[in-house]
């Protein structure tokens, strides 16, 4: 049976991606030696980052002065790293969940946080940014409540921060939409969503922005020890950024963001307009304009509660796999990250119809 993995990461990842690493892990370019084996010395693996670096570069078209690292730790060490490298007195946080809150607790110990507003199932806007703030830092897509900041609140926080260095976590919506790298000073995010198997972390960091705190940054927190280093100061997860490399390559050869970009705006509606049509279903975040493309999150409807466990299993033996919600939201959650295709998400839907036709 097809399987349609819908799981919030790691993820699906492009099917001619995972053939390619498989085959590099059996011979690495036609070297005679595995993927898993070569030296990051080596001749060989230089040209796999500074061709990723390129093509981050190019499809998400980062300005001049920005470099692309691929580090270790996940997002999770970027919440220390951030504030580390660039707050000195005080940073403002816009809350928009467990992510968000992850971040908030790290900066605090480096200086004072603001939190300008904050909403698990909606994103906040009637707020104002301190315009003496180090930083303010944004979660763009909220992988669990599945809550999005849309192209236009963007916009808004653009034109609201003033000279205020913007810093975002992009893990669960990296490369899935445009956006304008010359607003940030930093992107970050774990890979194992829309790029990666889990174990690299990418770092979009503007160099000017470095430099300014006046603490000691230990050697592997410095971001300068990275970009000084080409992302191989210390030894780099090399398979998960071969397998980047392989995914920006695919996104490359099929339209690059723009298609993607398409592609996954079709899936949402799709799923949405199911769910928002559904008899026994609805989706958890009722504000349209909040919706994430990327993580689907909905649950039975009252009265039908009782279902959940027998649409799980029913959902599960037609090949859908990584539905169930988080424990904070319950129901179910469909990740519909960049790999995941139309079809997934009709398989998804043609089972939503068909169990409701039972009921
Ligand atoms: C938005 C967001 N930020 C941070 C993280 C944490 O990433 P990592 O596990 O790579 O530390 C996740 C993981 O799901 C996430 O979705």
């Amino acid at each position: 049976m097809k399987k349609y993995n819908f799981n919030a990461g790691p993820s699906i990842l492009p099917q001619e991606v995972i053939k390619q690493t498989a085959e590099a892990v059996l011979d690495f370019q036609g070297e005679g030696l595995s993927v898993l084996e070569i030296s990051h010395r080596a001749k060989y693996f230089q040209p796999v980052v500074d061709e990723a670096e390129a093509l981050f570069k190019e499809l998400l078209n980062i300005p001049e002065g920005y470099r692309v690292l691929f580090l270790g730790g996940g997002a999770s060490l970027q919440f220390c790293m951030v504030p580390f490298n660039m707050l000195e007195k005080k940073a403002a946080f816009l809350n928009t969940g467990v992510w968000s809150k992850k971040a908030i607790k790290e900066a605090k110990g480096f200086g004072e946080v603001v939190e300008v507003a904050a909403s698990t199932n909606s994103i906040p806007n009637d707020y104002e940014i301190p315009q003496d703030a180090d930083y303010f830092h944004i979660t763009t897509n909220n992988t669990i409540f599945g809550t999005e900041i849309n192209d236009a609140k963007l916009a808004e926080i653009y034109a609201k921060k003033g000279n205020v260095p913007l810093v975002a976590d992009m893990s669960s919506d990296i490369l899935s939409r445009p956006v304008d790298v010359s607003q940030y000073d930093i992107i970050y995010g774990g890979a194992q969503k829309n790029l990666a198997p889990a174990g690299v972390t990418f770092v979009i960091v503007k160099e000017s922005a470095l430099g300014k705190v006046s603490r000691y940054i230990p050697t592997m927190l410095d971001y300068r020890t990275h970009i000084d280093g080409g992302s191989m100061f210390n030894t780099p997860p090399v398979l998960p950024i071969y397998t980047a490399l392989l995914t920006l390559r695919w996104l490359k050869a099929n339209g690059g963001v723009p298609w993607i970009e398409a592609r996954n705006k079709a899936k949402a509606e799709l799923l949405y307009n199911c769910l928002d049509n559904s008899k026994l279903f609805t989706p958890t975040i009722l504000n349209r304009e909040d919706r994430s493309r990327m993580n689907i999150c909905f649950v039975l409807k009252p009265g039908y509660e009782d279902l959940q466990d027998d649409f799980f299993k029913f959902a599960t033996s037609r090949g859908m796999v990584g539905i169930k919600g988080h424990r904070l939201v319950g129901g179910f959650r469909a990740s519909c990250y960049n790999a995941m295709d139309l079809e997934g998400v009709q398989a998804l839907v043609d089972c939503i119809h068909e169990y409701e036709k039972l009921h």
